[in-house]
């Protein structure tokens, strides 16, 4: 297990969409703990593939005080809507206010390549859609309704 590099906005790699996984196999189980090793240690909820470089479609979210890992994640359903704050590790020191349904269900595989769905609300729901659009070279900054100024960041972070 590793910590890897975060790959910061600017860096190509976060632009190219992610190639499908179809070998479970040792590789994909070192990513897939490489990438909840550096997810815990910036203190982050998710963290895609192509933010440390690799541009494969897994990504891994903090739910709770689990890691939970998601290969080839779809999202397969969406309800409602909520606009929320919303930051990225590849883009540190930024928040905007982003546009995203209130309940997504994503479908996905483990690490050994079983499905499973999952639903979600509120902040974990955020982070299904803001990591599988990382597999796709989507950024939040693309389509937030607007970034916060210097000062409501100042006062966002005194507020912490
Ligand atoms: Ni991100």
């Amino acid at each position: 297990m590793a910590i890897r590099e975060i790959m910061k906005m600017g860096d190509d790699v976060l632009r190219k969409k992610s190639r499908k996984v179809t070998a479970f196999d040792h590789r994909l189980h070192q990513l897939l703990d490489d990438l909840r090793d550096t997810l815990e240690q910036a203190d982050g909820v998710g963290l895609a593939s192509p933010q440390v470089g690799i541009l494969k479609r897994v990504i891994v979210i903090r739910i709770g005080d689990q890691f939970v890992d998601f290969v080839n994640p779809e999202i397969i359903r969406t309800e409602g809507e909520q606009r929320e704050l919303e930051g990225c590790l590849s883009i540190p020191g930024k928040w905007g206010i982003t546009k995203r349904p209130s309940k997504v269900t994503i479908r996905a595989q483990d690490r050994n390549g079983k499905f499973f769905e999952k639903t979600d609300e509120g902040l974990i729901a955020r982070a299904f859609c803001h990591e599988t659009d990382h597999l796709d070279g989507v950024l939040y900054i693309d389509h937030a309704l607007r970034l916060l100024t210097p000062e409501e960041l100042e006062r966002e972070q005194s507020g912490n």
